[in-house]
């Protein structure tokens, strides 16, 4: 039972007055008489750190969200002091701490704006029971403010009015109010008076987040254990916070292999290999793009990891061989149960070494999952994630397998009633001894992150995939992710697509869900839909559970077959425009997945759109989240922007009913953009890719395109060795002058870019590269006009005869 703020409960405590006050370097210390002690960390000029604590002192400083490569310092740190409070200002904030109340208060320096203000702020209540405090913030709620953020909740985008725990639960077939799921990710973005700002409690036992939902004005968060320690971002733009929170918590290390960008098809379970076989092959047969099939558990020998079943997989090295000279990429699931055989060296060594989980008392934390019986090794002790990383020697270096699957990593245990191990559970936590009330929500990001050092290791020099359920803030460092077991109803489309938008806008955009439901089976219109979807989303891949029914894309009528196909196409086509989004999430932390309200604040009609995103940079998309739908009505954000299959240009800013019958969806494309696309491949080094294309979408006026492109694995993009092109595009009335600029060491293998110019006013009189016009009898002039350039030009101008009426 979760116990609630200040109304509900009488034995609050509060800070009484300031009565020292130190300063640090880059940290002020405050102190009150009754021994509460705030400590306020200059992280950025934006970013601020507040850590609270009630007994005169602060325990060891360890989290492990905060990465070490965060961005640090700032350009201004000022501190004055009245008889009411103490002023900290940076270069973008000021900051007010009452010296009566504690109580703190954030102004943008610019403008005087108050961004956020403590209503009662901290507050505790001793925890007699389990020791240490319920820790508690409580803030004022503006009129008109919005939340958005927490991970993935399956519920309306906008938090506001609604109460949301993070306990990371094993949640199969969850539903639209179901909460607490998979993840926790304890960060949420306010927006008022068109400024957005951020909070992230880096708590990690049970938090509790309440937008307006008991009281109108007030949002509060409070955790069960640990330290009130939160970090304060302020944009004003709500893409800045969500870049400052993910350089906080981590950008992925590593840009992934292509290929995961691709196609993924998964099924509990395919097996045995003869079954592998024949999935894979109908793929090629029937040409549906796809880059990565899936071994679920049955693979396993009794469900032990690392182990195979040799009935089903007799020689599971040359099958992955196989495979992969067919281009799939072979992924295998691997839980955290160990089971308990002490005829399984797994399992023994782990005893040996004493790197399973004991209660309070002494004993191992027992529980059942698929083998059975298990053990559960600590991922929270280093020494146990470096031997789980050496486990994967020989499925990943000697067997070739590409990518590892972690599932029930919350953990889940069968047969309980919370679902997981119980609180006094002990953990290492990184030399920080523990009970499970503060390991649990960190429990499976250890896993994914053991996992990755071993995939890190043996894929060597290719870059490292792993896939996670469980997850706390920071895990989009090692790992990508899905939304876990969903069913196979459009509700459940509305909540996939709110997922992947919410967990972009939470710092984690490598993510989808399991297209088409894993419980229960689609019907090919709801697959269909799914799948239109799912182009857009990082983590693409259709996974359903063992028991309704085939769910691949030949499983319904060929109709299906037949669109299905069509999208997986585009998809392809768009892996440059899409790993180019990617490598921009990896350097700047650029969400990929961009909601309306992302996209435009300053438009409040988008401040409560959901079913709207931007992909990238300049694609808007909109799925068909209704049966027998023929088109849908949605919001089409300020600008104008083309449609993607009639070229017709439409003037955003208002909402529009868009044709699309099941073989299409709303898809628009900014104007002014250039999208580079491959020509479609059957996964991802099929072909040696010669030329790219590149759609211009005309313009009068200016935008900046990027493309960005290495090897496609390994590290050498590290080193220097990639290539980013900017196309800055200019159009006037009879003109249209693309300028690229060209950064890094990388040779590309395309020598040449296929353009494509869409909505072009006039006819072209004459093309000028680099100041010399080439002949224009190769001029295709079928709707788009195309003509091929040299890579490396750097004006393209296009001259028109005279603009048409
Ligand atoms: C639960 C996972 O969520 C699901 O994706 C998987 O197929 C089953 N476990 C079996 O491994």
């Amino acid at each position: 039972m979760i116990v609630n703020t200040e109304l509900e409960n009488k034995g609050n405590l509060f800070p009484s007055k300031i009565i020292d006050f130190k300063k640090d370097v880059d940290t002020l210390y405050f102190t009150t008489e009754n021994d509460v002690i705030l400590q306020l960390t200059v992280v950025r000029d934006s970013v601020l750190r507040f850590r609270y604590t009630t007994d005169g002192s602060f325990k060891n400083d360890f989290s492990y969200a905060i990465t070490k490569y965060a961005s640090t310092g700032y350009n201004k740190l000022e501190i004055k002091e009245d008889e009411n409070c103490y002023e900290i200002t940076t270069s973008k904030l000021r900051c007010e701490i009452s010296k009566e109340s504690l109580r703190v208060s954030i102004y943008d320096v610019k403008d005087g704006v108050l961004i956020n203000q403590d209503e009662t702020g901290f507050h505790w209540e001793e925890n007699y029971h389990q020791g240490g405090n319920i820790v508690k913030m409580s803030k004022v709620s503006n009129d008109g403010e919005s939340y958005y953020g927490l991970g993935d909740k399956p519920n309306h985008l906008s938090l506001k009015g609604k109460r949301y725990t993070n306990w990371v639960t094993d949640s199969y077939a969850y539903g639209k109010d179901t909460d607490p799921i998979y993840k926790a990710i304890p960060f949420y973005t306010g927006l008022h008076h068109d400024k957005a700002y951020g909070v992230f409690f880096d708590n990690t036992f049970q938090t509790s987040f309440d937008f307006s939902a008991e009281r109108r004005n007030v949002t509060s968060f409070w955790a069960q254990g640990g330290e009130m320690n939160y970090y304060f971002f302020y944009g004003p733009k709500m893409t800045e916070v969500v870049e400052s929170y993910t350089d906080l918590t981590g950008k992925p290390h590593l840009l992934p292999p292509m290929w995961a960008l691709g196609f993924h098809q998964c099924k509990w379970s395919y097996y045995p290999e003869t079954k592998v076989k024949d999935i894979t092959a109908t793929f090629r047969k029937l040409k549906i793009p796809c880059d990565a099939i899936y071994l679920d558990i049955d693979y396993m020998e009794g469900f032990r990891c690392f182990t195979w079943n040799k009935e089903y997989f007799p020689d599971p090295k040359r099958m992955v061989k196989e495979l992969a000279d067919d281009g799939f990429k072979t992924v295998a699931i691997i839980d955290p149960g160990i089971k308990i055989d002490k005829d399984y060296s797994i399992f023994k060594e782990a005893l040996e070494k004493d790197y399973f989980c004991k209660r309070a008392d002494g004993d191992y934390m027992k529980g059942k999952v698929w083998p059975g019986e298990c053990y559960f090794p600590d991922f929270t002790n280093p020494e146990v994630r470096d031997w789980w990383s050496g486990l994967f020697k020989e499925l990943i270096s000697d067997i070739g397998i590409k990518g590892v699957w972690n599932d029930m990593n919350e953990p889940a245990v069968m047969e309980v009633p919370n679902k997981t191990f119980p609180d006094d559970v002990r953990h290492d936590y990184d030399g920080n001894p523990c009970s499970h009330r503060k390991a649990h929500n960190v429990y499976g990001m250890q896993m994914a992150r053991a996992t990755y050092q071993g995939l890190k290791k043996y894929s060597y020099p290719k870059r490292p995939f792993v896939i996670t359920r469980a997850a706390y803030s920071g895990t989009q460092r090692y790992t990508s992710t899905w939304t876990g077991d969903n069913v196979a109803t459009w509700e459940h489309l509305w909540i996939a697509n709110i997922q992947a938008q919410r967990l972009a806008m939470s710092g984690f955009s490598f993510a989808g869900s399991d297209i088409g439901g894993f419980a229960e089976q689609p019907q090919g219109e709801l697959f269909t839909r799914w799948i239109q979807l799912g182009i857009f989303h990082p983590f693409f891949r259709v996974h359903s559970s063992g028991d309704h029914g085939d769910q691949e894309p030949w499983a319904f009528d060929e109709d299906v077959t037949d669109i299905v196909r069509k999208f997986i196409e585009i998809r392809y086509q768009l892996l440059p425009y899409l790993y180019t989004a990617f490598w921009n999430y990896v350097d700047h932390g650029t969400p990929l997945l961009k909601s309306l309200v992302l996209y435009d604040q300053t438009d409040v009609h988008t401040h409560y759109r959901t079913d709207e995103f931007i992909f990238g940079e300049q694609i808007l998309a909109c799925p068909v989240l209704e049966p027998n739908a023929k088109g849908r009505r949605m919001y089409v954000p300020k600008g104008n922007w083309y449609n993607f299959w009639t070229d017709e240009i439409v003037k955003g800013g208002k909402e529009m009913w868009v044709d699309a019958d099941i073989d299409s969806m709303p898809i628009f494309v900014k104007e002014g953009a250039i999208i580079p696309k491959y020509p479609i491949q059957q996964y991802v080094g099929e072909k040696e890719i010669k030329e790219i294309t590149l759609d211009v979408y005309y313009k009068k006026g200016k935008e900046e395109s990027e493309l960005f492109s290495d090897a496609n694995d390994g590290y050498d993009y590290t080193k220097g060795r990639y290539s980013l092109r900017n196309f800055s595009l200019t159009g006037r009335s009879s003109e249209l002058i693309i300028n690229q600029y060209k950064e890094g060491k990388y040779v590309t293998p395309y020598e040449t870019f296929n353009i494509q110019i869409h909505g072009l006013p006039f006819d072209i009189a004459e093309i000028q590269i680099d100041n010399e016009a080439i002949s224009l009898k190769h001029l295709k002039s079928n709707g788009t006009n195309s003509f091929v350039v040299d890579k490396n030009f750097s004006e393209l101008h296009i001259i028109g005869v005279k603009s048409k009426p």
